[in-house]
């Protein structure tokens, strides 16, 4: 496999919302351990759900919102190769930098971080193969995103973007977000951070409908785990470490282009 230095675009086109949020948030982010347990459970989600290790290795994948990484660092070893976007400026720095000569993940090869809004499933900035570096004119065998769904106003949009970037008639959507179970779904964040926060989880109904109807087959939108996850003792009081444990189911969303 030849290598090539991971790349950070620098195209100023970071316009959506709560990025100020996820820029100041990015250096502790990996530091919260209900995100890392998120990211736990729904990686052996993921595995459970995609093809075997002899046709995974040969993915082409794309992570739609993979923030610092911690996802798209789990999932790189098992596919050829993974362009990893984020919104957020911020979130993209602290992956370039685990990627970086004396990072964490110095090691892998295989990962391109983009910072970028993808709009167009055409966009140049996602045509480039993270091995080689080159430009490249394929569509993914995959497209992932997880907990980003939350905070994408319009998912419809989104997921017709997704469905271009895919290769025709095999290419698979999988992500994961936690679901809109009710009222107290609101409680999956502190209310000093909704900023960006677009819905409190999504449903299967609406997924459903959203997956079809941008021209998704095999769709299937099923629980998948359960996060246990400390929130406020009251809305607004800010004190995380303090209040109940509560289970916040989540919702695997899977299709395949037409
Ligand atoms: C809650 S964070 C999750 C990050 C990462 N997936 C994780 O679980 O650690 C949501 C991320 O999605 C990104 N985001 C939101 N909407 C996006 C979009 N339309 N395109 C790309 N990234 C987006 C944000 O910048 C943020 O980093």
């Amino acid at each position: 496999m030849a290598s090539s230095t991971a790349t950070t675009t620098t195209d100023p086109i970071i316009t959506g919302t709560g990025n100020a949020r996820f820029n100041a948030d990015a250096a502790n982010w990996d530091s919260n351990p209900s995100i890392q347990l998120a990211t736990s459970l729904a990686f052996e989600s993921y595995l459970s759900r995609l093809p075997p290790p002899s046709e995974l290795s040969s993915f082409n994948v794309l992570e739609i919102g993979c923030g610092t990484g911690l996802l798209s660092l789990l999932l790189a070893p098992h596919v050829r190769s993974l362009t990893a976007v984020d919104a957020a400026e911020g979130m993209i720095d602290v992956l370039t930098h685990k990627l970086s000569p004396g990072g964490t993940y110095e090691q892998v090869k295989n990962v391109r971080p983009v910072a970028a809004l993808l709009e167009d499933p055409e966009d140049p900035i996602i045509k480039i193969d993270p091995v080689t570096g080159e430009a490249w004119e394929g569509k993914f065998d995959l497209v992932i995103s997880h907990l980003v769904l939350h905070h994408v106003a319009d998912l419809a949009a989104l997921f017709k973007t997704i469905c271009g970037t895919l290769k025709p008639g095999t290419g698979r959507v999988v992500t994961t977000d936690f679901e809109n179970f009710g009222p107290e779904a609101r409680r999956f964040h502190p209310e000093a951070k909704m900023d960006g926060v677009e819905r409190h989880g999504i449903t299967k109904e609406e997924m459903e409908e959203i997956l079809k109807g941008v021209g998704f087959e095999e769709v299937k939108v099923e629980r998948g785990f359960v996060l246990q996850k400390r929130v406020e003792s009251e809305p607004g009081k800010g004190d995380m470490e303090k209040g109940p444990v509560m289970e916040f189911p989540f919702l695997v969303c899977e299709g395949r282009r037409v």
